[in-house]
């Protein structure tokens, strides 16, 4: 059964990005660990990614994460999974992908069992920001988050979540610790 994951990653005080959507403190990490055992980095050989990405069947974006990914990577890299991108305007798509990615201006709820159907049985990544993951959980519909800690310290940011998330504490459903000193930390939402 498809589950509905929101995949990312965030600075030890809770932001996704920087308060200009920069991407530098991640981007340009470079930390380690100093215990015994860890894995591989999460984006590298081993990591925590490629398993992911695997089981990912679609993907579903806020339009400020879409442009980030437009302006900044020279390829489309979601590339074969269809994309779901939240919008209120008409946004550009890169050639090639114009029947794949898929812009909408809808509540999350509204459009669930197209975009899940659409995953074809594997899972949907909620890609973010902190907008589009709140009106997910806001709704019921996430069911997990997979979260890196990248130990850096912004103090100010676009933040994990952009709303309290709703109902009680999430539960813990496993970690990694990686050799470069981030963590992932694996949550449930639904009991
Ligand atoms: N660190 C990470 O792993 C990670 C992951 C993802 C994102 N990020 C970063 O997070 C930042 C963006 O996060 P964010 O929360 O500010 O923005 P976001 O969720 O990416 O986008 C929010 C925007 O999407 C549109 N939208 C959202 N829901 C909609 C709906 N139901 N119907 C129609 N339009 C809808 C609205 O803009 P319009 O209607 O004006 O288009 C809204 O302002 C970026 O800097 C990005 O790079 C980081």
């Amino acid at each position: 059964m498809s589950k509905v994951q929101y995949y990312c990653a965030a600075t030890i005080d809770g932001f996704i990005a920087d308060p200009n959507d920069g991407l530098d403190w991640l981007l340009g990490y470079d930390g380690h660990y100093e215990g015994d055992e860890a894995d591989a980095g999460p984006m590298g050989e081993g990591g925590s990614y490629e398993p992911f990405y695997e089981k990912v069947g679609a993907l579903v974006s806020g339009s400020t994460t879409y442009e980030w990914v437009l302006d900044h990577l020279e390829e489309w890299p979601y590339a074969g999974k269809p994309c779901w991108i939240l919008s209120s305007r008409d946004l550009r798509k890169p050639d090639g992908y114009e029947d794949e990615i898929r812009i909408v201006n809808a509540p999350v709820g509204e459009i669930h069992d197209q975009v899940l159907e659409s995953a074809g049985g594997r899972n949907l990544w909620v890609l973010g920001g902190g907008n589009v993951a709140s009106q997910y959980a806001d709704a019921g519909l996430l069911d997990e988050l997979l979260l890196t800690v990248v130990p850096v310290v912004l103090g100010a940011g676009k933040p994990l979540f952009a709303e309290p998330l709703p109902g009680g504490p999430m539960v813990l459903t496993g970690t990694t610790t990686f050799r470069n000193g981030m963590v992932e930390l694996r949550y449930s939402l639904q009991s």
